[in-house]
């Protein structure tokens, strides 16, 4: 329900809305994009980051909140801790139950391998299930993997390491045929040709949904799939330190979150799946991401001596929901914007053409609010921007809105906000992590017998990643890594013992650097209590 003085101020938006129906927005020039990033995007900020002390990507920079969880000590204690009793015995050790997790054991097991998941949530509980927009890949004639590969390139600052991004397009549409075979009900002409769109800096229109949940129907077969063939799985299990022998890693000390137990695992090998780390909450931002996405698995791999690439660049989704206050951070896909949904300030005034890729839309939408000041600022003080989705109505007919998104229909419906009748406002929240641990494109890390895949992972997507290549990526190298992490395996024929020794090393380096053993990660979930409710917890414990 909008209060008074934001439905006056919608009055400004209703007033311009019939001259902007067929106005063209013009495509901001390569000089002017560099200046507004520069100027306002968070990622050109030095006050954002913090240069990391120890490990592997000493020297490198990372958002502030990220260094804190590198900078931290383990909860284990590496001399005393007892790895006497080993709980499972595995081939192929697959840390995190979302996209790129259920991708990599599905096909990790087709090969023959012995597989566990574990995830620390419930399987499905992930970024996966939450994005809504869609899923890239070239599978129509006017497209192609090489032109798709541009795109990819080119959202990225062209940053990208070009096998991983050559792999990601290449793979795309065998994944989407792979998908569609296990069940995912992607949206289709009634003649049954795919129905394609544009996002956020694409050439071609060739993202493909499951209307805005597709992340959801994608997590849904995938899980459906896992359970049908009784993929070894356990729930609510942490992973709380990854094990060596000497380099290699050998298994995992998982944490039961419900028993509070400890639990062993020897593996051949081991996959982090882990997903990104929206929770941490750079410079304060909401979040669109899951409650589990805490960047544990980044510290896990990155303690090992898994290097970090691009851990300096983090997308802030331009269109997360700023009011109502229940729903802040939460995405309002880009999909809204896709299918002609028009952004504007206070005034009813465009102020950048809407499919813009996403770091540039989200500057230019700061700059509106914090630099022009020409946004609206909702009744908690959150700064914020209109986006017009009643031309969508206008411009596809009545009823497009319910019909074309009707899960962000619900979520507005939910507090009293009719979409179709009226704009929402938005605000950038912190959706991705652009960077992650360094892979190559079998997806092994440089630390032998561990493997990453999806967000957990950096390089793909260069230092901003195009809607749609998310969901692609958890697909195409969750499957990859399912495939190299199994062939590997077949080849060993005992895991090797399990030791702690790499973070007694970690530990010796903190504490060389200075580093206070005061915080403690990885961070398992994040803490959302006020630090006086924690202290009176603790004192009443004592
Ligand atoms: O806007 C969205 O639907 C998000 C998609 C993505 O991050 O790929």
């Amino acid at each position: 329900m909008y209060t008074p003085e934001l439905l006056e101020l919608i009055k400004r938006v209703e007033a311009t809305r019939e001259r902007r129906l067929d106005e063209e927005f013009p495509l901001l020039s390569a000089d002017a994009k560099q200046e507004l990033l520069e100027g306002f995007h968070p990622d050109y900020k030095d006050e954002v980051f913090s240069e990391l002390r120890v490990g592997p990507s000493k020297g490198e920079r990372t958002p502030t909140e990220y260094a804190r969880v590198f900078e931290a000590y383990s909860g284990l204690d590496p001399d005393g801790f007892d790895l006497s009793k080993v709980d499972f015995d595995v081939d192929v050790l697959i840390v995190g139950g979302g996209g790129a997790g259920a991708a990599a054991a599905l096909v990790a097991q087709e090969q023959g391998a012995n597989v566990l998941v574990v995830t620390k949530l419930r399987l499905g509980d992930s970024n996966t299930v939450m994005a809504q927009g869609g899923i890239q890949g070239a599978d129509k004639p006017n497209d192609s993997p090489a032109i798709h590969y541009l795109d990819v390139l080119g959202g990225g600052h062209y940053k990208n390491d070009p096998e991983l991004a050559k792999a990601l397009v290449m793979d795309a549409p065998e994944a989407l045929a792979w998908l569609e075979k296990l069940g995912v009900m992607f949206d289709k002409e009634s003649d049954g040709t795919m129905i394609t769109i544009h996002g956020g800096g694409t050439s071609r229109k060739r993202m493909h949904a499951a209307r805005d949940f597709t992340g959801g129907e994608i997590m849904k077969t995938l899980k459906d799939e896992m359970l049908n063939r009784d993929v070894p799985l356990v729930e609510f299990a942490a992973v709380y330190e990854l094990l060596t022998d000497g380099d290699r890693v050998t298994g995992a000390v998982l944490y039961n979150m419900e028993t509070q137990e400890y639990l062993i695992v020897r593996a051949k090998t081991t996959i982090l799946a882990t997903g990104g780390g929206g929770r941490l909450h750079v410079m304060g931002f909401p979040t669109s991401n899951h409650y589990g996405a805490t960047a544990d698995g980044l510290v896990l791999g990155y303690r090992v001596g898994a290097p970090l690439q691009y851990l300096d660049t983090i997308q802030y989704h331009p269109t997360g929901a700023a009011y109502p206050e229940q729903i802040l951070g939460l995405l309002v896909t880009e999909k809204v914007r896709s299918i002609g949904g028009q952004i504007t300030n206070t005034e009813g005034d465009r102020f950048v053409y809407e499919l813009e890729t996403r770091d540039v839309e989200a500057a230019a939408v700061i700059r509106e609010c914090l630099g022009r000041k020409k946004g609206v600022v909702t009744p908690s003080g959150q700064p914020a921007v209109w986006l017009d989705t009643v031309v969508i109505e206008k411009k596809l007919g009545e009823g497009a809105v319910k019909a074309r998104v009707p899960a962000m229909y619900r979520q507005y419906e939910r507090f009293g906000i009719d979409m179709a009748k009226h704009p929402i406002l938005i605000y950038p929240t912190q959706h991705y992590q652009n960077g992650g641990l360094e892979i190559n494109e079998r997806c092994e890390t440089p630390v032998p017998g561990l493997y990453a895949a999806g967000e957990v992972a950096g390089g793909i997507h260069g230092t901003n990643r195009l809607m749609g290549n998310s969901l692609l990526d958890v697909v195409v190298f969750g499957r990859r890594a399912g495939v190299a992490a199994a062939a590997q395996a077949a080849g060993i024929k005992t895991a090797g013992g399990l030791g702690l020794d790499h973070l007694k090393n970690y530990h010796a380096a903190l504490k060389a650097a200075g580093v206070e053993p005061t915080n403690v990660s990885p961070m398992l979930l994040p803490e959302y209590r006020r630090a006086a409710t924690v202290e009176r917890k603790i004192e009443l414990l004592a």
